[in-house]
């Protein structure tokens, strides 16, 4: 006899994995999957959901947001970061460090653990900054909590300095220890500061002076070089928002080489292009920035093909005052992307563009895997989270950002129609949006998941050269 009684069954939907879309039931107890399969063989359950229709898809996990919080309450917080995430399908957050002040300390990642936990609607890590200040208290930071590191290698919003090679490699030799992956901002901060002086001197000062201080070289070396410094110390590497065709060669020639290097793109850089810079004058300014239209293609098969591993937002909240200014150059730089990339991606998805599969792969499994969340995130299975995305592949919806959980409202998104929609999302099992409403319950429901992250074990090489390992050898 089956003793056990699941908490929640829910019936009929369309399960969906990197490989297979399949006819089932999940049974649900304690917050984590107790059973997949045929509705006739799932157990007694409390309460039953019918998912008739419907596709079944581990939440997203999105490994690049800004939720602003603690910092800048105008922008965003973590009540409202997380409550935009819900309606977007994504049931894990990684919160970027350069919010006020910058989580560069185990005392400023205390104290935002604890901000986090009591607003939060989903799961989420926080990221620790690393830099020439923090190298320090990397150790601390790996006690404290972080998912990972997040290094600037070129200036952007929050003007957090940016490390010169040097201390990017000493920062490279302490993470590597530690097993950690970071995450890099890739752009060469040298090139771009010095065009920006010059455009600026020149008084040039519209929305396309932002893309010439910043040609793809920009990315292109920064990834390099990164790939060099990652190589040589052991350290693993996430390249964020990758946004040239040209990154993608230094991507696949460091993994070529072994290097534990792993990318990222966001829908803009897959679905916008200078082509929109009229339409959105500095709404659509980023860093780094949407580019010509012939970028697009490359990143989609490189997606495709796995060279690049995740599609994450960049979620990066701004007002519209912030957003509309005349002089490019104090325009603040991003847009939210959190509650939209799930419905733009499954627009993707019902033109032919990738199967479901392949979006499970990016969203979900592949950013468990690369950040050691796998198989308690990013997978349906049982023993996993119950972390689900419940969507309507036929649903049509037009993006409003007036109407849009986040505090930004305005992005380059506002009016596009999408084909697919995350109608329902659960986290640890419970119900954070239903019925495209947020159950407001769930606030402070979210926990951190470093708790749960395995990374494999640390692969230092040099260690002989690193300035630790010399600098304790003559003390
Ligand atoms: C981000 C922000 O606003 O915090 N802005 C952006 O243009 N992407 C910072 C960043 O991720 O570079
Ligand atoms: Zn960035």
């Amino acid at each position: 006899m089956n003793a056990v009684t699941a908490d929640l069954v829910i019936r009929n939907g369309k399960v969906v994995s990197p490989d297979a879309v399949i006819e089932a039931s999940i049974a649900i107890k304690d917050g984590r999957i107790l059973a997949i399969g045929a509705d006739s063989a799932m157990p007694p359950a409390k309460e039953t959901f019918d998912a008739t229709g419907l596709h079944i898809l581990p939440g997203a996990i999105d490994d690049h947001v800004h939720f602003r919080d603690p910092g800048y309450p105008h922008k965003e917080d973590w009540e409202s970061g997380t409550a935009a995430a819900a309606f977007g399908g994504v049931t894990c957050v990684f919160d970027m460090p350069n919010t006020i002040p910058p989580t560069g300390t185990a005392e400023i990642l205390a104290a935002k653990h604890e901000i986090a936990a009591a607003k939060a609607h989903i799961d989420f890590g926080l990221y620790g900054l690393l830099g020439d200040d923090t190298i320090a208290n990397v150790p601390a930071l790996v006690d404290g909590g972080v998912i990972g590191f997040k290094l600037y290698m070129g200036n952007t919003f929050g003007k957090i300095p940016s490390p010169d090679t040097g201390a990017t490699l000493e920062c490279f030799e302490v993470v590597a220890a530690t097993g950690k992956r970071i995450s890099l901002h890739a752009e060469n901060n040298d090139i771009m500061e010095r065009r920006q002086k010059r455009l600026m001197a020149a008084g040039i000062r519209d929305q396309f002076a932002h893309l010439a201080a910043r040609p793809p070289v920009v990315a292109v070396e920064a990834v390099s070089r990164a790939a060099i410094l990652a190589e040589w110390t052991g350290a693993r590497i996430h390249v964020l928002h990758i946004s040239t065709a040209d990154e993608l060669r230094p991507l696949r020639e460091a993994k070529a080489r072994g290097v534990d290097i792993t990318g990222e793109t966001c829908p803009h850089y897959l679905m916008l292009s200078t082509e929109d810079y009229t339409r959105v004058p500095g709404v659509i300014a980023v860093n780094p920035p949407v580019r010509e239209k012939h970028n697009q293609e490359p990143i989609w098969q490189a997606l495709l093909d796995g060279s690049i591993d995740v599609i994450a937002t960049d979620h990066a909240p701004h007002t519209p005052e912030e957003k509309t200014r005349n002089d490019i150059w104090t325009v603040d730089c991003g847009f939210p992307g959190v509650e939209t990339q799930m419905p733009l991606m499954l627009t993707e998805v019902n033109a032919g563009r990738m199967t479901i599969c392949d979006y499970v792969r990016m969203s979900a499994y592949n950013p468990a895997r690369i950040w050691g969340l796998y198989p308690r995130k990013g997978a349906l299975l049982p023993g996993s989270d119950a972390d689900i995305a419940i969507v309507d592949l036929s649903r049509t919806h037009a993006i409003r950002d007036a109407e849009t959980q986040s505090r930004s409202k305005i992005s380059p998104w506002d009016g596009r129609a999408v084909k697919g929609l995350p109608i329902h999302t659960l986290v640890r099992g419970r119900f954070v949006m239903k019925d495209r409403t947020l159950v407001t319950e769930t606030k402070g429901w979210g926990r951190s998941v470093h708790t749960i992250q395995k990374m494999p074990k640390p692969t230092v090489r040099h260690a002989e050269h690193s300035m630790q390992s010399i600098t304790n050898a003559r003390s």
